[in-house]
């Protein structure tokens, strides 16, 4: 008898450099605009003292940034093709709608600064696009979307396959982008580096 093993109700996450030519000045120019997006929120630093301690994002407070900056456009204007390719991988039937990026943040962590856990709710593919990744900063860890399930399972064997693990690091580079699906749930844990670790987020939604 054949035995078969197959493995269903897949996580995918994609994982691409931004584009192939021009990325090296264009992540130089776009860790400017970070930092200036820094310098004139003063709304951001607000939020983030509450929010996001010891670091910067203008998520509470400037999250349309593709629509507010021209470099933030061309950033925008640079994943959109990746967000399809990754919808079709996906098989998703968009039914005449489309992917549409509806919100772009900073985020600037130095040492010690963490992203607990959490979701994207309301939208349907959310990725990142790593701007500054000093060596040894953080990894952003997924979890396995069925862990609260997991009542009577036992723990994973140390070196199990990376499709059976409970959470996943992925260790970026500058000029990486990471999309996954909004349900996903992620953090980033405390940056270990003396030096800031800088990402800009987003979120597409089915419109
Ligand atoms: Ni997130």
């Amino acid at each position: 008898m054949t035995r078969v093993m197959q493995t269903w109700f897949a996580t995918p996450l994609y994982y691409a450099r931004l584009k192939s030519s021009g990325l090296s000045p264009f992540v130089r120019e776009i860790e400017r605009q970070c930092q200036l997006v820094r310098k004139t929120d003063p709304d951001g630093e607000a939020w983030s003292r509450e929010n996001y301690l010891g670091g910067f994002t203008s998520y509470g407070s400037m999250s349309d940034l593709h629509l507010r900056n021209p470099y933030f456009a061309e950033l925008q204007e640079a994943i959109d093709p990746h967000v399809r390719k990754f919808a079709r991988a996906l098989d998703m039937d968009l039914q005449g709608g489309e992917l549409r990026m509806v919100t772009c943040w900073v985020n600037i962590m130095p040492e010690r600064t963490t992203h607990s856990g959490h979701i994207h709710p309301l939208s349907v593919i959310s990725g990142t696009f790593y701007v500054k990744v000093p060596r040894g900063s953080s990894a952003i860890k997924f979890e396995d979307p069925r862990l609260t399930q997991m009542m009577a399972a036992p723990p994973k064997l140390e070196g199990a396959r990376p499709r059976n693990q409970q959470h996943v690091k992925l260790e970026p580079k500058a000029g990486d982008v990471a999309l996954w699906e909004s349900w996903l749930r992620h953090e980033v844990p405390p940056n270990p580096s003396r030096e800031e670790r800088i990402s800009i987020s987003f979120n597409y939604d089915w419109i």
